[in-house]
Formats: C-alpha cells, structure tokens, sequence
C-alpha cells in the first residue's frame, strides 16, 4: 500500500520527509520519490526500489549538479503499483503545468478515462495519479491564480474514486493542499511546522499531537496553521489529538500485531477489491483484467484454479459459485500437484493462478505448464508487479494491500471476492437473469457491515478460544460451500497455534474421522442456515453423540443452533454463494486468540514462510 509524508516549516524538508518514507516502508512499496520546493522551484526526484536506492540517488545529484534539495517544503511518497507497472516514470510525485505543480496520491482514480479525455494532454507515465495532478492543474488555471486550495476542491468535485493526496505549487511556498477521501491522511502539529502522512508512524518522532482528515475533507496547511473544508467549501472544526503509541504500534494501526490488524482490515479492503467492478445495471460483474471479448468468453468451455494455501481454499469456495452460476465444469488444483500431472487443457480451458504473493514457485511454474498446454491463462494476485501478474500477461489484482502477517487472512477474502464476480460474469453469460445477478451484487455492498458486526464480537470469541486453548486436537467440518471454510479454519488454526487440527466435509466424518472422537477432541461445525442446513445439524448430532465438546458458527437468530452445542457464534445472514467472506472471519479470530492465549508469535510462526519461492 502507498505510503505518503509532507512537511511544511523552518526545517529542511528533505530529511524529514526521507526518514518518513523510511518508517512507512512497512506497508511495501516498489518505488518511491520526493518533491521539494526550492527557490520558486519544483525539484523531483524518483526511484525503482528500496528508499535507501532514493537516498543514494539523491546523494549523487547533488554532488553531480550541486542540486540543493534545501526547501522547507516538501512531499514524498512510495508507491505499490495499481495503475501502471513498476517504473521510475510511475513513481510519484506527479507533475503538471511544466513541472509547476507536484502531487502524491493514495488510492485508485476510477474515472480517470474520463478525465484524461476532458484534459486531451501527453502523458509521462501510465498511472492515473498523473491525469490527476493534470487535472488539478487544469482547474488552478480556470480558477484563476493564486488560490491552489481552491483548485484542488474544485478538481475534486468530478473525480471518482478514492484517493489520499498531497499537493505543492511551486508558485505557494507557503502552502500545502490535501485531501481525503477513503485513504486515509493525518496532519501532525509542530511549532510552526506540519507534517502530514497516510498514518502517524512518520509525524511520531516530531510531535504526539494529530488532527485525522475525514471523507470529504480538504485542508489548507501553512506555517500559521491550517484550516478544514468540505467539498462545498463550508470551513469543519477539526480536534487535535495527542497519540501516545509508539512506532511499532503505530504501524501495526494499533494492534497488537499484523495478523489482528490484517483480520480487522478486511471490510476495508473488501471494498477496495469490489470498487468499480460491478456493472449494478447490467447485473454483473465488470473484470477488465480478463481482456477477454464475449465472444471469448463463450468459447471457453472449462475453467481450472490453480493455487497453493489459503489461496486454493479461496479458490474451492469459487468453485462453488462457477458451477452453480456458468454451469461450466470447474476444477481446483493444488499447484504442486497440476505441474507435475498431464493435466488436460486446451484453448478452450481458462487457466486462473491465484496467489497472495504472486512468487509461490508451485503456482509460478503450474501456470508456465497451463500456458505450455495451451490454455488460456490469467492471474488473481496482490501483489502488483510479481512474476504470476507479470507473466499471466492479463488478470485482476485483489487489492488487499500489503499482507505481512505470514498467515493469511485478507487476502483470502479478497480473492473470494474476485473470483465470484468472475463466476457472476460467466454465470450472467449461461443463463443466469438480471435480477438474480443484480441481486448477488446488492448482497455484495451489504458484506463489509456485516463483516464489522463479525469484529465487533472478537471478545467473545476470545473467551471461547481461552477456554479451549488446551486442548491437542480439532476437527472442523462444514458442507458445500462452507468445507472450504472448514479448511481454511483448521489451516489458520494449525499454522499459528500448532494446535493440530483438521477438516472434513461433514458428510465424509463418518467414513474415518468420527474414529477419533471423544471428549478431549472438539468440533467446529459451520452451521449457517443454508440449503444444507438440515443435513449438518445432523452431524452434529452424531459429534454430540461421541461426547465431543461442540462450537457451531450459526446464523444470527438461531436458537436451535444454541441448543446443539457448547458455544455458539453468530454471524449475520447471507446468501449461500457469498458465506465464505463472513464465515471465514470468525475462524481466524479463534485461531488468532488462541495462539496468543499459548504465547505464540502470531505474524511469525515457526517452519512457514510468507512467499514460498522453493518447491
Ligand atoms: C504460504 C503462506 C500461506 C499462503 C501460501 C500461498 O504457505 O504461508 O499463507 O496461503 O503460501 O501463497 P500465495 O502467495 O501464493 O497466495
């Protein structure tokens, strides 16, 4: 996720403003640069790479062309790519009107079709970022000079999307303009100085005390003060807050660590991953990575996911939805497992690799083999720029922005919700109607409050995983679209806790693993009510009978659920297709408490490795 610092004040910019991409490294990023103001002047300077790389650059120009860096004014910013690949010209800051106005910019420009047209100017670079410091620049020319705040407002008023952004003038050296909308942004206050930064990590060596920007805010930031207004230009009072973390905490949004923050992220990243992805008119969804015309997509006759993890039980709960929506024949392969078959595949086959780092070997050399075949192949992936998104050639990024927690967590959610909207897509192309595909996607905009209902009950489930900490064994079981659910609560469970565990379909319990209960060998049974419902309640009933301790997830308003086990979490009702984006959520809570109820070290468990580049 990008990263943004300003300054303004007595003090040179540069340093500062180094320091702060430096404590924001954190979040991951692929590049970075900065803009400082310098005697009526605009100096940029960006880099592919570590801030060190930017650093080092800027040591060399300096001594190469006595560049002097020293203005008390300054933006910088590092940048995960989304529009556009990794590249020094992708880089922020942004300019326009000659190099006159610089910008920093969190966030994705959804229309920014739509204004790259109305500007009708070259382009350095591939990133929506730049249409939109052009197009700022634009409106500060068509309301007159001399009011930079003005024209930012004003610019913002027909821009879709979300952004977080910072703009300088070289023409202001008084004044920094920013602005919020869904990316967050925090001013800092100094003595005469103000720093601002996409979150409190950089302003924390400097200064406690903070005033956060909210949708729809701009701020007009000076040596003097700084002040607050909406969209309409109607001044908002602003608190100041005093921040005691410290870095370390603050990095992790004040978590206690990146596994919780991450669990906690996902109605956030949720949005991000559907944002501008769904055509509500046309009941469907709206995937142009696929870059497939319809045409194409008729001719596809079979669909295969490949991936390794979590991200193949993302891709087992996709497989639900593909089915029942395209009615296409629709299997999940584990990477390691695909490249090494003769897997069948022809032009007709549409390859999917799904990957949260977009390394995994497995995954990386399953889909050569899936190309190699002939198959038509696309990748799902974070991160932006890896070999799968590199090498797929076409595909969709999920968005769930940098995943440091070794377990994963938001990136499941995110990938489920990709794959679905390919499933509705192909779906709405077999057969399925209007209303029903507009229907999936209302359901879709009712996920992340329904996930916040989830969070909000992280102390019960706290209390539950306390009381079963001890225990050695778990089985987790599920049916239809929640056995992957099952699975991917038996894997978080095991890779944190080291609590050994695992998964049934809850129909197959009775073919061995009913075997092994007995009063010391718990069951989490995914019980939401569903067409399956009846029939799980009734395994149920058989783990009841083998003494086995019972915790169901049911659907808010369940009693019966109540009756039939020995703790219960509630989760809010949702359509079938769409359960795995709630019931998954509580899961990695338990998994998570529990391993901090052992004292284990959650974001880095033992024997795992978050990118998994070996076979
Ligand atoms: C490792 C990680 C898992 C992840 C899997 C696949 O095992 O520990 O959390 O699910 O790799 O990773 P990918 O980056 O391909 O999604």
């Amino acid at each position: 996720m990008c990263g943004i610092v300003g300054y303004i004040g007595n003090k040179e910019a540069l340093p500062v403003l180094l320091e702060g991409l430096k404590d924001l490294e954190y979040r991951g990023y692929d590049s970075a640069g900065v803009a400082v103001l310098h005697d009526g002047k605009i100096e940029r300077i960006r880099e592919v790479g570590k801030v060190e790389m930017l650093a080092k650059k800027i040591k060399n120009k300096t001594k190469e062309v006595r560049l002097p860096y020293k203005g008390v004014l300054g933006i910088a910013h590092t940048r995960w790519a989304t529009h556009g690949g990794v590249s020094e010209k992708n880089a922020h800051p942004h300019t326009a009107g000659a190099g006159k106005l610089a910008l920093v910019h969190n966030g994705i420009i959804e229309n920014y079709r739509e204004l790259k047209e109305k500007l009708n100017e070259s382009l350095e670079s591939e990133t929506d970022t730049e249409i939109l410091a052009k197009w700022i620049f634009k409106n500060y020319q068509n309301v007159g000079r001399g009011d930079l705040f003005q024209a930012v407002r004003s610019a913002l008023l027909s821009v879709r999307g979300t952004y977080g952004l910072v703009v300088i003038h070289a023409d202001h050296p008084g004044e920094l303009v920013a602005a919020r909308m869904g990316s967050p942004l925090v001013i800092g206050l100094g003595d005469s100085e103000y720093y601002l930064a996409s979150d409190i990590t950089p302003i924390l060596p400097y200064t406690k005390k903070v005033s956060f920007l909210e949708d729809g805010e701009v701020a007009k930031i000076s040596r003097e003060g700084f002040e607050v207004f909406n969209l309409k230009d109607e001044e908002i009072s602003k608190s100041v807050i005093k921040i005691d973390w410290d870095v370390e905490k603050a990095q992790k949004g004040g978590f206690e660590n990146f596994m919780l923050k991450e669990i906690f992220d996902q109605p956030t990243v949720f949005e991000d991953a559907i944002r501008g992805r769904m055509d509500i008119g046309g009941g469907t969804g709206k995937l142009g990575g696929l870059n497939m015309s319809l045409e194409e997509m008729r001719q596809v006759k079979r669909i295969i996911l490949i991936a390794c993890g979590t991200a193949s039980h993302a891709c087992m709960c996709a497989k639900y939805a593909f089915e029942k929506l395209s009615g296409l024949p629709i299997d999940v392969d584990v990477s390691s497992e695909f490249r090494y078959r003769e897997p069948i595949v022809d032009r007709h086959t549409l390859v999917f690799a799904v990957s949260q780092s977009g390394e995994t070997i497995d995954t990386v050399m399953a889909l050569r083999e899936a190309k190699k075949r002939g198959a038509v192949a696309r990748g799902i992936v974070n991160v932006v720029g890896s070999t799968i998104a590199r090498e797929a050639g076409a595909g969709t990024y999920i968005h769930a922005g940098p995943e440091l927690a070794v377990a994963s967590t938001k990136a499941f959610t995110n990938m489920v919700a990709v794959l679905l909207l390919y499933a509705l897509e192909f779906g709405r192309l077999h057969g399925v109607d209007l209303e029903t595909g507009q229907k999936i996607l209302e359901e879709f905009l009712k996920i992340p409050a329904k996930m916040n209902r989830i969070l909000k009950n992280s102390n019960d489930i706290k209390t539950i995983a306390e009381k079963y900490k001890n225990n050695s064994d778990f089985l987790f079981i599920g049916r239809g679209i929640n056995y992957p659910v099952a699975l991917e609560g038996s894997l978080k469970l095991k890779e944190i806790s080291y609590i050994h565990s695992e998964a049934y379909p809850a129909g197959e319990m009775k073919h061995g693993a009913i075997a092994l209960l007995s009063s010391d060998f718990p069951v989490f049974a995914i019980m939401t009510k569903n067409e399956l419902y009846e029939k799980i309640k009734s395994n149920v009933e058989e783990v009841r009978a083998r003494k086995s301790k019972v915790i169901i997830i049911a659907t808010e308003g369940d009693a019966e659920a109540k009756e039939l086990c020995d703790d219960v979490i509630y989760v809010p009702k949702t359509m079938e297709l769409l359960e795995p984006l709630l019931n998954t959520i509580p899961l990695q809570l338990f998994a998570y408490h529990t391993a901090v109820a052992l004292g284990r070290d959650v974001d880095r468990p033992r024997n795992l490795a978050k990118s998994v580049t070996v076979e």
